[in-house]
């Protein structure tokens, strides 16, 4: 519901500003600039957060910097990963998966980018979403089928990988999702799916037990092929696309990249490059990576004026 997020937007981003400041321990005079998201997003979410940005940036004469949501994700990682004492090697795959997005980069030291493939269809994220709605597990679907996964059986259910002509880098997550339904569909699933609803409306995050004592062994098998699929489905291409430019990382972030199953499954393929994920804090959206991002922006001294817009589609590439 677009017009409540912005409105929920409008009623958080001056507490919220202010709060940050203040568990940072800092003034707006220590600033060096303000990051902002100019797209790609909810236009109205963005404009909210753009228009607070440049009112502050005008009113305390602090630079701004617009930056994309997509690179908000890219940038989190390699923040991290330089703290970390490991950094990030260029060149590097970028596989972007969330709610919105599932994207795979080229990634370059310079911070510019080349799109080699995404989703056709539905996000990786938004599959997770639609299915765990379909069997009444509710939202956001991703952690709760991560969570209830590993009670089930990943081979029970044969779901295969899209087939599609064209671009071998692109993802689809349509058919999985409608094999899903027609699962769903044969079987008479009405009094465990109302069962869970009516947990949901008692308890708003049900713990594992809670769940598995509504969901029987079918169901778990059906949560566990489905996400053992998306998992095959995104490696796959990754993988391809880093052998291909013989990519010398690869970097998994946005809020899939969260899953456990994912994680283990990049571990478990003992690839000749490092596979780089953020840690979970920073894997869902954060502002913490939009600054990240604006980092490397600031040396660069790559302001934005008063005039930028928000973009529904600002593309990265
Ligand atoms: O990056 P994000 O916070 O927001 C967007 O920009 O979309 O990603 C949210 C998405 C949701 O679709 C959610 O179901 C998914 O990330 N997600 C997960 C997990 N945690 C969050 N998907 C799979 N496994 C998870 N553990
Ligand atoms: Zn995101």
């Amino acid at each position: 519901m677009p017009e409540l997020a912005s409105r929920e937007h409008l009623r958080a981003i001056v507490p919220v500003v202010r709060l940050a400041l203040e568990e940072g321990k800092t003034g707006y005079a220590e600033l060096a600039a303000i990051a902002v998201t100019s797209g790609p997003g909810l236009v109205g979410s963005l404009l909210v957060g753009l228009t607070f940005a440049k009112a502050l940036s005008f009113a305390r004469g602090i630079p701004l910097i617009a930056v994309n949501h997509i690179e908000g994700h890219v940038q989190a990682v390699v923040l991290e990963a330089k703290q970390q004492g490991t950094p990030v090697e260029f060149p590097a795959v970028a596989l972007i998966v969330s709610g919105g997005h599932t994207h795979l980069f080229e990634a370059r030291e310079d911070s510019s980018y080349r799109l080699l493939g995404k989703t056709r269809d539905d996000a990786a994220g938004e599959a997770f979403d639609k299915v765990a709605k379909l069997l009444g597990f509710g939202y956001p679907g991703g952690p709760v089928i991560d969570q209830l996964a590993v009670f089930g059986n990943p081979r029970a259910v044969p779901f295969t990988l899209a087939r599609m002509k064209g671009n071998a880098l692109d993802f689809s997550f349509s058919g999985l999702k409608t094999a899903v339904l027609r699962w769903t569909q044969a079987r008479d699933l009405s009094s465990e799916i109302r069962t869970r609803k009516e947990l949901l409306a008692a308890h708003p995050r049900p713990t594992a037990e809670q769940w598995l004592a509504v969901t029987p062994h079918s169901t778990l098998d059906v949560l566990a092929s489905f996400q053992r699929t998306v998992i095959e489905e995104l490696l796959r291409r990754a993988v391809a696309a880093a052998e291909s430019l013989a990519a010398r990382s690869l970097i998994i972030s946005g809020g899939v990249a969260c899953n456990t199953g994912l994680r283990a499954a990049a571990r478990d393929q003992s690839l000749v490059f490092p596979v780089f994920f953020p840690s979970p804090a920073l894997s869902t959206d954060n502002a913490a990576m939009i600054a990240a991002a604006a980092f490397p922006k600031l040396a660069r001294g790559e302001f934005a004026d008063l005039s930028v817009a928000a973009s529904a589609n600002l593309p990265l590439a």
